[in-house]
């Protein structure tokens, strides 16, 4: 394959490695000819998966989110919308929610653990939506418990304010509550999921709801300049997703089960959560950041097994943490290696440091 660095990666998606999506396209590019549009087809698909009356694609999860809060809190009449603090509208999205919606953020909970009932009680305010992250991302994929998923979206429906899923990672967490898509996005009004997670796409995402909100969503989808027409690839890559590991994905979580049991044997080395509730988990490392990232950097240089580029600061300087996403990439490696890789980047940051 032209595009085949020969490499293999421990990283979280193909979004750079045109070696894994070039070919996936030219497969599914003739089949595609005589058919329905592949955005439709994309978006007809995920909502059957998700059990919702519609659903359109955005060129990302970061507008569809800002867009679904903005609708909720205009249907309502209530600024201010309910999220984790370390949620990705909080911490990855430059504040687009205030600044180019107008929203309020209230925080929710403790930055290092899941938002409880406990949490939601102390909220006094008035809140135009409840957006629950699953899983939540900056604390390792970490998951609630079914009875404490009802318990939350309730709350916020006897409120009369709207539940909205961050399903970045809903295809990843779907096993761990054992119920299918369209039991879990039951319990939120909207739902945004990945095209390029999980899924191993190139980027987008699908906002699922009602018809008119859908619709609506899609009006501030084509004013913010997103509009999909031309994106027949990433729906096509997302489709190829859909169909070859979304029906692995249990047993993705299993091999990261594995995986962090042999991680965490390791000296210097911690997971979490432990054990992993979904593919997703940290990998905490005893060694500081900025030894860490250049070690990184000369691995990916040097050795045909490719760890994750992005090197995470901790709370404590003494720590790094990556994200291990398990999905197909991880096919031809093996546990062992992968420690191996993660053993031999501690030891070369720490001799750095
Ligand atoms: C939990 C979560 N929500 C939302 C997003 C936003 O997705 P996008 O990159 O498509 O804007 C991400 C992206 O990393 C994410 O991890």
């Amino acid at each position: 394959m032209p595009y085949d660095f020969g490499k293999r990666f421990v990283a979280s998606s193909a979004r750079r490695q045109p070696g894994r999506v070039l070919p996936v396209l030219l497969d599914r590019l003739g089949a595609d000819e005589a058919e329905e549009d592949a955005v439709q087809r994309l978006e007809r698909r995920i909502a059957e998966l998700l059990g919702k009356p519609a659903a359109t694609m955005f060129p990302s999860g970061t507008m569809a989110q800002q867009v679904a809060m903005r609708i909720h809190a205009d249907r309502r009449g209530v600024r201010t919308v309910a999220f984790h603090p370390q949620c990705h509208l909080e911490v990855h999205e430059r504040k687009g929610y205030a600044v180019v919606h107008g929203l309020v953020g209230r925080l929710v909970g403790d930055p290092f653990g899941l938002i409880q009932l406990s949490d939601l009680a102390e909220v006094r305010e008035p809140v135009a939506a409840l957006l629950l992250e699953l899983p939540q991302r900056e604390i390792g994929g970490r998951l609630p418990s079914w009875d404490e998923l009802v318990a939350q979206t309730r709350w916020a429906r006897e409120r009369g304010a709207a539940t909205h899923m961050d399903g970045a990672r809903l295809w990843e967490a779907q096993p761990f509550y054992g119920r299918s898509h369209a039991e879990i996005a039951d319990l939120f009004d909207t739902v945004y999921v990945s095209l390029y997670k999980g899924l191993m796409g190139i980027s987008g995402a699908v906002l699922a709801g009602d018809q008119e909100l859908v619709e609506h969503a899609g009006v501030w989808r084509d004013r913010l300049g997103g509009s999909v027409e031309r994106h027949w690839p990433m729906a096509l890559t997302a489709e190829r997703g859909l169909d070859e590991l979304l029906p692995r994905m249990a047993e993705f979580a299993e091999r990261a089960r594995k995986l962090a049991a042999t991680l965490a044997q390791q000296p210097g080395m911690h997971v979490v959560p432990d054990p992993p509730q979904t593919p997703m988990f940290h990998l905490h490392l005893e060694a500081p950041p900025t030894a860490v990232r250049e070690a990184v950097r000369q691995l990916r240089d040097e050795s045909e097994l490719v760890p994750p580029s992005w090197v995470q600061s901790m709370p404590s300087p003494h720590l790094s943490g990556f994200e291990i996403n398990v999905s197909d990439q991880f096919d031809g490696v093996t546990d062992a290696e992968i420690g191996d890789l993660f053993a031999g980047l501690l030891n070369r940051a720490r001799a750095a440091a």
